[in-house]
């Protein structure tokens, strides 16, 4: 009997810790195309650079980058004085954004974050941070129902409006749903398809499935983008170079850290010459 109710209370235990992992493992499967790569293409990453000072500089902060380590993308001191130097007075002062953090808030109900390392913190299971930003940077649509008008399908009800939509332009979108059938009546499934249009207005289709054999999950798909400057090659390339810079922001030491293995390397040739003349000298008295 005892035996018995131990056993009972070792499955509860044990169904109530695991409980929350099936949940997460049923809903985080996230589909994430891959970013081209950008690094050591410096006309990539200028554009990139561009881009992000005329584009995301009003509302981000990129505190640990400063103006003047625009020269390791091959731009000149005059270059970056004459045409990107928009929130510092000299080079050398960090990237900080113009927005202050309570306004944002305010504005947006969440403040824009540094973006100084975001190519890092947003590497996941499903992807590295370059694949992250470049799914999210090309996944906004329309949705009257949020505060900005627009939504994201990586970042569900993000607080960012679309700022390259004058790029990119509109489109509809649809996700597609299978899901337990909840509520009253038969249990099984059913197939959910809501649908944003241009305009951001939302339809919904619920269709029962037959059977009781469905794996839950959702799909995504764009429809085609109509009244942006750039036609989706371009707009995918310019958020390719895009997404190049903010890796090469992450990095704040690449350069640096590649002139100290050639420091070391002279080091320890130094060391070694050294060395060399010390045994001689050590032995020249035994022989
Ligand atoms: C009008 C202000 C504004 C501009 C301009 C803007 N953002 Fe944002 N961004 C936000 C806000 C607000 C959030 C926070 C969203 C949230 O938490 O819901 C955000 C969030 C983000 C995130 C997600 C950060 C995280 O939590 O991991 C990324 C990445 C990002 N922005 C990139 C960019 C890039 C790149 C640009 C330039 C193309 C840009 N943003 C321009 C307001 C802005």
């Amino acid at each position: 009997m005892k035996a018995t109710a131990m056993r009972t209370f070792r499955a509860v235990v044990c169904a109530t810790a695991l409980a929350p992992l099936g949940v997460l493992a049923a809903g985080a499967e996230l589909h994430l195309d891959r970013a081209p790569d950008r690094s050591g293409d410096t006309a990539a990453l200028q554009h990139g650079a561009k881009l992000f000072i005329n584009y995301c500089l009003n509302c981000h902060g990129a505190s640990f980058m400063r103006y003047n380590r625009l020269r390791d993308i091959g731009l000149t001191e005059e270059q970056i004085k004459g045409s990107l130097l928009f929130t510092a007075d000299k080079t050398g002062e960090p990237m900080r954004t113009a927005l202050r953090r309570e306004e944002a808030k305010r504005w947006f109900g969440a403040a824009p974050p540094d973006l100084s390392i975001i190519a890092r913190a947003r590497a996941s299971e499903f992807g590295s941070g370059a694949d992250w930003l470049y799914t999210y940077l090309r996944g906004f649509y329309r949705d009257e129902s949020r505060p900005t008008g627009w939504n994201n399908s990586v970042f569900a009800n993000v607080g960012m409006p679309h700022v390259l939509w004058e790029l990119q332009g509109g489109r509809s979108f649809q996700v597609e749903q299978v899901r337990a059938r909840s509520g009253k009546g038969p249990t099984g499934y059913e197939k959910v398809v809501a649908t944003y249009d241009e305009e951001g207005r939302r339809t919904e289709k619920v269709e029962p499935l037959a059977g009781a054999d469905h794996g839950e999950g959702a799909r995504t798909d764009f429809g085609p983008a109509r009244g942006g400057k750039l036609d989706q090659a371009e707009y995918d390339a310019a958020v390719a170079d895009l997404v190049g810079f903010l890796v090469f922001m992450g990095e704040p030491v690449a350069g640096w850290r590649k002139q100290l293995g050639i420091y070391v390397l002279i080091a320890l040739g130094v060391l070694a010459v050294l060395s060399y003349a010390l045994k001689r000298e050590y032995w020249k008295d035994v022989h």
